[in-house]
């Protein structure tokens, strides 16, 4: 790229009312080219779809049309071998390509922008670029719920404990815990597939604002870029960004579970739990403690969600207070998306090759069910089944527990006997509910974590992913 120069007045393609050059420091601040270049082969798919159009409205030859295509394919050919020169002075992707067009092939360039303005152009790239994208997350939440798959099919049968507010709460299934996160990317991976739905709609034609009087067919460029739709009101549109805003709400919430899964994995490779082993090339060591070995990778995607939410609340703020249409401020939008993207892509790309590289440690998470009396509500649901209304088998058990906690044994330990003196509903097929097992396997409401469900749900979801 070169240095940022001072420009005459005609260099600018919107010279022409100007009798001063740009400042070089404004040149500078208002230059997107260092990131927005991102978007040149959607550029350059959009600006030969505008013109087909415009020969087909008899707007430019049919000649003129085939000079722009060619000089169009030549310049994607130039930035893809790194041999285009991204002039800065002339501010974003858009003009730098155009610029380009007009320097090799002359005046039948000078005719590309005919009814566009820069404002439908940069929202029709931006869309184009977003629904490839999108694409691309979903075919990529999609590895990580391959691996979390593979991994409940793995371990099917291993117990641990179930948590609510960090506490043991209640016995589960392991492959139930792993399928959980399968059904937050499906419902992130819907939520991506939807938000592409509402993108996906052209906007060229728009103009700067009020549409064009030029005979334009908005349809034919729909169609030969593969829009559904085409958009439905000019202001509207140019100076709309909700697209984008969702499609960073989408980032984020996908990035989020990335967070809270990256989040157990640290707690649960740390001595405290003791639950996974992440191998050594998906660790790092510490440069003074030589015993350490930390899990780098869940941190930084734990850390990396605070800027993808951040950009989403950058271009929402960006948007908030923005007067119709079109304001250069919307520039902002895509240093934001680009990031998140970047972001969200690599995490789950990482996720997924650390989840390959794990090894659960099925011995610690049985050894977790026992004690914290995990089994309780099954006791007072036996008592339940038994008629006792679950308010009193709630404090029938609570007084169980207290007692059991008091001679410091489990709930199975304590001799029939004992419990009968609570109540003589208790008889000794008592002792099946009190086992793990015997509580997971009980959990046969739909949805729920008995073995026979798991599996179910596991069958379900590997046809789902066209796993086997
Ligand atoms: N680079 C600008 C953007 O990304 C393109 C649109 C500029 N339009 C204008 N009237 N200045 O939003």
């Amino acid at each position: 790229m070169s240095d940022t120069v001072q420009s005459t007045p005609s260099t600018k393609l919107w010279g022409g009312r100007f009798s001063e050059s740009t400042q070089a420091s404004v040149e500078q601040y208002t230059a997107s080219v260092h990131y927005d270049w991102r978007l040149y082969r959607h550029d350059i798919q959009g600006s030969m779809a505008h013109a087909k159009m415009l020969a087909r409205q008899k707007m430019i030859t049919d000649q003129e049309r085939d000079e722009i295509l060619r000089g169009l394919e030549a310049i994607g050919s130039a930035i893809e071998q790194g041999s285009f020169d991204f002039r800065p002075e002339l501010e974003d992707i858009h003009m730098n390509i155009e610029k380009a067009l007009i320097d090799l092939i002359g005046p039948a360039g000078e005719k590309l922008h005919t009814a566009r303005s820069r404002n439908d152009q940069v929202s029709l790239d931006l869309r184009l670029y977003l629904r490839e994208e999108g694409g691309k997350l979903i075919d990529l939440a999609t590895r990580v719920q391959k691996m979390f798959a593979g991994l409940a099919r793995k371990y099917l049968g291993a117990v641990m404990p179930g948590y609510t507010h960090l506490q043991r709460a209640q016995p589960v299934l392991l492959s139930h815990h792993l399928l959980a996160y399968v059904e937050m990317f499906q419902r992130d991976k819907g939520r991506m597939a939807d938000c592409v739905k509402r993108l996906n709609v052209m906007p060229l034609g728009v103009a700067a604002l009020a549409g064009t009087g030029l005979p334009v067919d908005r349809d034919f460029v729909a169609r030969e870029l593969g829009f559904p739709e085409v958009s439905a009101n000019s202001m509207d549109t140019s100076g709309d960004r909700d697209f984008a805003m969702e499609f960073l709400f989408c980032c984020t919430v996908m990035q989020i579970h990335l967070s809270r899964l990256a989040e157990e994995l640290v707690l649960w490779s740390s001595k405290e739990f003791d639950f996974v082993e992440i191998s050594d090339r998906y660790c790092t060591g510490s440069s003074i403690m030589p015993q350490k070995k930390n899990p780098d990778i869940p941190e930084l995607i734990r850390g990396k969600t605070g800027r993808v939410a951040g950009s989403l609340v950058a271009l929402l703020m960006t948007v908030k207070g923005l007067p119709m249409t079109y304001n250069r401020d919307l520039q902002e939008d895509k240093e934001q998306v680009f990031d998140a993207l970047d972001t969200v892509k690599s995490s789950l790309s990482i996720t997924a090759e650390l989840l390959e590289n794990l090894s659960f440690r099925t011995e610690n998470l049985r050894e977790a069910t026992r004690g914290g009396f995990m089994t309780a509500t099954d006791l007072a649901d036996y008592l339940v089944r038994k008629k006792m209304p679950f308010r009193q088998a709630h404090g029938v058990v609570g007084r169980i527990v207290a007692l059991c906690q008091q001679r410091d044994i489990e709930l199975v330990e304590l001799p029939i006997e004992e419990y009968r003196k609570f109540s003589d509903l208790i008889a000794a097929d008592v002792m099946e509910c009190l086992s793990v097992e015997g509580s997971v396997n009980s959990r046969t409401s739909m949805g729920g974590t008995a073995g026979t469900r798991v599996e179910e749900a596991l069958e379900r979801i590997e046809k789902q992913l066209g796993i086997a």
